[in-house]
């Protein structure tokens, strides 16, 4: 029994939001298969992500992705040891695909169902890549939807030390590049805009960077961004993401981002410090950036702290990481069974 439940394969699946996802995994660590299709060009017309549309975008390509995730395994679904899935938290509609979709899939084959929490799952991209976690730990996930600082003591035994009160880093990151008419997602042209452009020509507010809280906020950082642009006299012709709005922008944004960074490693490395935590994790979608990327890796260096990193397909929403996490409970035996349901919140 305990050699089939640590070479046991998971199919896990991720629809979270607006990608959908879905990974084979070997064991804890051992990815088979992680496919994911983005939904990001589907939404642009509209400026943002639709909800009625990403899910009717699940329920079409869902099965495709499925079949295509086990055709890369090489298996078939009798190969198949549990089903993993992220029930919350995420867009209600997008969540009930996958959900019922997992549903259906361990009902007919008759194997455990295992439900996780999206944001608990991003720090297990650092499994995937470096090995079992070393705990304590501090997560820093940096998402779309949420910032959170996440003391660890071990698997399933976490807390929330720390989160953003009002919009999430990445949040802000996209509605500011929206805001200079780049298209979605913003996260990849405010990195390229950083790592082009010094960061110290603008100073834009650092929110709660010398307040005692591990919480973050981002609001006001956006609200500064907007009035500078509205007070700033440039009105450029250039076209929508053309090469010369970034020669424009850039400066810009990477002062912008530069404020942004400041804040995350300040928090977390101030965080650590209180906790007493020697081990940090950084994960979710912004932590793709290179340039969140240099600036944790220097200030670990500096303080002698040991940083988990991943690579940064596996920072954006996959559902690798959803399977790893499944991949532990199902070693626990922490199984769920068909009442499973799905939650928009965290809690
Ligand atoms: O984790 P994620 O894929 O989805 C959520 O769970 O929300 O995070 C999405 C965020 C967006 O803000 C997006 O702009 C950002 O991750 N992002 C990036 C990069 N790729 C995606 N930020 C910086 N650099 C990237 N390469
Ligand atoms: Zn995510």
């Amino acid at each position: 029994v305990l050699f089939r439940s640590m070479s046991a394969i998971g199919l896990g699946l991720d629809t979270t939001f607006d990608d959908t996802s879905v990974a084979i995994l070997r064991g804890k660590r051992e990815i088979l298969s992680n496919l994911t299709l983005s939904q990001y060009k589907e939404h642009e017309e509209f400026g943002g992500v639709v909800p009625e549309r990403a899910s009717r975008k699940h329920l079409e390509v869902i099965h495709h992705i499925i079949a295509g995730a086990l055709k890369e395994a090489d298996l078939d679904f009798s190969g198949i040891d549990y089903i993993a899935v992220s029930n919350y938290p995420g867009l209600l509609g997008s969540l009930l695909v996958g959900l019922t979709v997992a549903k259906s899939l361990a009902y007919t084959l008759q194997c455990p169902l295992i439900g996780v929490n999206h944001v608990e799952a991003h720090p297990y991209a650092n499994v995937l890549k470096h090995g079992e976690m070393q705990f304590p730990i501090l997560h820093l996930v940096v998402a779309g939807g949420h910032t959170l600082l996440i003391h660890a003591r071990g698997h399933f035994d976490y807390k929330i030390i720390g989160r953003s009160v009002d919009d999430a880093a990445g949040e802000c990151v996209d509605k500011v590049a929206k805001m200079f008419g780049h298209s979605m997602p913003g996260g990849p042209v405010v990195d390229r805009a950083a790592m082009e452009f010094p960061g110290d020509e603008y100073d834009f507010p650092r929110p709660l960077l010398h307040k005692k809280t591990h919480n973050f906020s981002f609001s006001g950082l956006k609200t500064a961004m907007l009035r500078f642009k509205e007070k700033s006299q440039s009105t450029s012709s250039s076209s929508f993401d053309s090469p010369d709005r970034l020669q424009e922008d850039g400066p810009v944004l990477a002062s912008f981002f530069q404020s942004v960074i400041d804040v995350l490693i300040h928090k977390t490395f101030n965080a650590a410090e209180a906790y007493g935590l020697n081990n940090i994790s950084v994960s979710g979608g912004l932590a793709a950036s290179r340039k969140l990327r240099l600036a944790f890796e220097a200030e670990s260096a500096r303080k002698g702290v040991k940083l988990f990193y991943p690579p940064p397909n596996l920072c954006t929403d996959n559902a690798a990481m959803v399977t790893c996490l499944a991949a532990h409970r199902y070693e626990a035996e922490l199984f769920d069974d068909l009442t499973l349901d799905a939650f928009a919140n965290l809690n």
